[in-house]
């Protein structure tokens, strides 16, 4: 995937650096590139596009043309329709027969423990068993073991409309978690307890069963999908994304379990290759919106086992977050501003942004503590080095978060006594009175003259 402007993703930079600068020999290499990008974005895929290219300078025999994905519009459409293509050339390659269809799908057995050793059960570490606990949080922290922070503030930032904005501050105290203006936090959420206690009751099963997915092949990669034993509450709480709108592979699988002619029908339908399915798929699922629990409850004969879905549904993934604080300023808190994400869908039901609508209710006081795993990713949006380089920076909305960090960086070197070149913010918002996110914090900085403010309404008067 191509991330940054025009970048490879962090796990594949060394990769990336290897084929890059060595003059390797892979003439014995058989190879095809699937890149995934954004077509709004000025280097459009230009991670798959450079590695399917260099292969090839280096020797390497591509088999199949480039695949693009493209995430602005029909991505899972464009990897369907490569790997129709893939897999044929991968037989051909290898001398198999590609027609046998009674393969078992299933990659993990299941196992209920009747009498676990609750002390051994996963309760929705990321990787190490009780890792969240305090005297077990050890530096560094990264994404498989991020830092427990304590929430210190959660406030409003919206004075009125129907929205709501939070200014978050973590405490990172004595975690050796370092960051600049312009970094970015991860946080690892939690599902709504409503949704995961429905799927439960709508596929039929205890939440708090405690259960072990374990890989039919002896050599499997993972052992489990995701850390086991745990409970389904668990593993459907932090475990796997139940929230976004389930892949058509994932609905191909709960044909067998579909038993009225009605929904088999729907279902086959939306699960087709054809033009005529991908429509079908489109309208049901993507037009409307349409998670698991509406697919379950909409398709009221569709039961897959939830052990299956567990292993079908994809991992739950951490939310970024710009950091809006400066270091400089804050050495032991990181600010997040995020507003909360819920839409009505065509069909009438509310939905709701998992970590958003998890953060909100979570306001500390004296006697209610919160703790959120996160750890910090090193981004490369950075202020001048020299604090006498002008700068303009244009952030509406939430978009306004990493210049609060830049706004105090500046700051602090203006108090310091450092020339600090001219500070422009363009803003935007939909009402000054209602959305105008720092109003105050941006106006004492004009106050003391560091900064040329312009705000913008979108639906004002
Ligand atoms: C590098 C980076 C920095 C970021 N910084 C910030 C920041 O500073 N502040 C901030 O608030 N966010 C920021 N985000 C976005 C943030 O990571 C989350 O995506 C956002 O908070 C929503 O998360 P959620 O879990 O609440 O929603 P999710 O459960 O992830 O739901 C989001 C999904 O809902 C769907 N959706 C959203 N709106 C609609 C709609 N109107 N109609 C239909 N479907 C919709 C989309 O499919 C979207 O992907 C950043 C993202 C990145 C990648
Ligand atoms: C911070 C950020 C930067 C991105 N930069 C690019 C880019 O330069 N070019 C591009 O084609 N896509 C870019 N994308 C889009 C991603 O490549 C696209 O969403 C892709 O589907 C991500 O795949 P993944 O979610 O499997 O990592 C960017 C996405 C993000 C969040």
């Amino acid at each position: 995937a191509t991330y940054g402007e025009g970048d490879p993703t962090d796990n594949a930079a060394e990769f990336y650096q290897m084929i890059s600068d060595q003059d390797l020999d892979l003439t014995n290499l058989n190879y095809c590139v699937f890149g995934l990008g954004n077509s709004t974005y000025e280097h459009y895929n230009s991670t798959g596009r450079f590695v399917n290219k260099r292969l090839l300078e280096l020797g390497g025999n591509r088999i199949l043309p480039l695949g693009e994905g493209d995430d602005d519009s029909t991505l899972d459409n464009d990897i369907i329709e490569w790997k129709e293509q893939l897999w044929p050339k991968v037989c051909t390659l290898f001398g198999l027969d590609g027609s046998d269809q009674d393969i078992n799908m299933r990659q993990y057995n299941l196992e209920e423990l009747e009498d676990p050793d609750m002390s051994k059960v996963f309760t929705g570490e990321v990787t190490r068993l009780n890792s969240y606990l305090a005297e077990k949080q050890r530096p560094p922290y990264e994404p498989k073991n991020p830092f427990m922070s304590h929430m210190l503030v959660n406030r409003e930032l919206h004075k009125g409309g129907d929205r709501n904005c939070m200014h978050i501050e973590f405490d990172i105290t004595d975690s050796r978690i370092r960051y600049d203006a312009g970094d970015h936090v991860a946080v690892y959420p939690c599902n709504d307890q409503k949704l995961v206690e429905d799927l439960c009751v709508l596929l039929d099963k205890k939440p708090d069963t405690v259960f072990r997915l374990t890989a039919i092949d002896s050599y499997a990669s993972k052992k489990s999908p995701f850390p086991c034993p745990t409970t389904y509450r668990t593993a459907l709480t932090y475990y796997v994304d139940i929230t976004s709108c389930p892949k058509m592979h994932v609905l191909k699988e709960f044909l067998p379990y579909t038993h009225s002619e009605e929904d088999k029908t729907k279902l086959e339908l939306m699960t087709k290759t054809t033009m005529e399915g991908k429509a079908a798929y489109q309208e049901y699922v993507v037009k409307n919106f349409r998670t698991v629990n509406h697919i379950l409850q909409d398709l009221p004969s569709c039961r897959p086992p939830l052990d299956y879905l567990l292993e079908l549904l994809p991992r739950l993934q951490v939310r970024y977050y710009s950091i809006s604080s400066s270091s400089k300023a804050h050495a032991t808190t990181v600010h997040v501003t995020a507003v909360v994400l819920q839409y009505e869908t065509p069909t009438g039901r509310v939905n709701k942004g998992v970590a958003t609508n998890w953060l909100l209710p979570q306001v500390p006081s004296d006697d209610k503590h919160y703790s959120v795993p996160l750890f910090v990713r090193k981004s490369q949006f950075r202020l001048p080095i020299k604090s006498e380089v002008p700068i303009i920076m244009i952030g509406p909305g939430t978009g306004i978060a990493p210049f609060r960090g830049f706004l105090q960086e500046r700051d602090v070197a203006a108090k310091k006594g450092a020339t600090v070149g001219k500070t422009v913010l363009y803003f935007g918002c939909r009402r000054k009175a209602e959305d105008y996110l720092y109003q105050e914090e941006l106006e004492s900085y004009v106050a003391s003259g560091l900064l040329t403010v312009s705000a913008r309404e979108s639906r004002g008067d």
